[in-house]
């Protein structure tokens, strides 16, 4: 059984699922709703979850690509109609083309979640990749009896994201509904650690340093608010520098998404917090409020999670 309740539908690169111990960390120990606008597999979502329904709090999830949200919103309305479409699906090669062929648009929302879930099961390496038009066009991969429809996974999905707001679009979505007190995880495509590990993938236009630059703002915006707000990042001098000032840790990560097997070690990887963690607070009594932004939040001092 795994070690958290519920966990992604979908293989997602640059998933938190590996790293959730380090991250879980800095989590604040308390906040109103939860927001997730670089969604991909939702790990971190997935984590939290529970806490999220039994606070009756509301979590705002969203991503660039239509199709996963489109997934999502079918596993949250109508879990049993994808269950069944998707498990006609079978793992061949030439049906998988075939499928990767269909258009979207043509499709209705369950077919359409039931090819992307299909897809994302049996493509190399579940990886999501369109190319200018649009279109998924990662190839047939190679497994043994992949499974393309866990049903217990995709029910406890589903009671997941009863709480949940799915919505398709840029990030930029999380300052409609973002407020004090809120949690905002980010988790942007990473700035490459060299001009050649660039990792092309998710959408057709790439996140580049302009998008970063965005994001940044978006950072100070919320930080001023009063949210917590938390980014992973690559540990590169772009970003410590863009992030300048900001509580900023170093965690492990192990990448997996690295077309050179002997280059899929341990790297290190920023998290940045727009408050202050257990280290960083240590000289506040537990009781003292801390001020940041534009809000007055209760001290984050000895709210580290274990
Ligand atoms: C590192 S992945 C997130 C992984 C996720 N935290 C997980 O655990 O699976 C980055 C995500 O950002 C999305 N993305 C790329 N550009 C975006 C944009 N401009 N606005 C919103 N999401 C974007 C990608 O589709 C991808 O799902």
């Amino acid at each position: 059984m795994s070690k958290y309740p519920s966990k992604p539908v979908i293989k997602w690169a640059g998933g938190k699922t590996r790293m959730l111990d380090q991250l879980s960390k800095y989590f604040p120990c308390e906040y109103l709703n939860y927001h997730e606008p670089f969604m991909g597999g939702g790990a971190v979502f997935f984590y939290l979850f529970a806490e999220i329904n039994n606070r009756k709090a509301k979590a705002y999830l969203s991503d660039s690509i239509e199709e996963i949200i489109n997934l999502y919103r079918v596993i949250r309305d109508d879990v049993e109609m994808l269950i069944t479409t998707a498990k006609n699906h079978v793992y061949d090669e030439k049906y998988y083309y075939n499928i990767r062929s269909q258009k979207p648009s043509e499709l209705c929302d369950v077919q359409r979640a039931s090819r992307i879930l299909y897809l994302n099961k049996t493509c190399f390496n579940g990886l999501y990749r369109v190319n200018s038009k649009g279109q998924f066009n990662v190839s047939f991969g190679d497994y043994n009896d992949p499974v393309i429809v866990n049903e217990e996974s995709l029910r406890s999905a589903s009671s997941a994201f009863q709480q949940a707001e799915l919505s398709a679009g840029d990030f930029e979505i999380v300052l409609e509904n973002a407020a004090a007190g809120d949690f905002v995880y980010l988790d942007p495509p990473y700035v490459p650690l060299s001009p050649t590990s660039n990792f092309t993938g998710y959408t057709a236009g790439s996140f580049g340093f302009a998008d970063h630059r965005r994001l940044r703002e978006v950072f100070g915006i919320l930080q001023a608010r009063g949210c917590y707000v938390m980014m992973s990042n690559s540990n590169t001098d772009f970003v410590r520098d863009l992030y300048r000032g900001c509580n900023t840790k170093t965690i492990n990560a192990t990448r997996a998404i690295n077309s050179v097997a002997t280059k899929r070690g341990a790297i290190k990887e920023l998290v940045i917090l727009s408050y202050p963690d257990s280290d960083t607070c240590q000289h506040l009594l537990p009781h003292q409020q801390y001020q940041f932004g534009s809000g007055i939040l209760q001290a984050f001092a000895g709210g580290v999670r274990r």
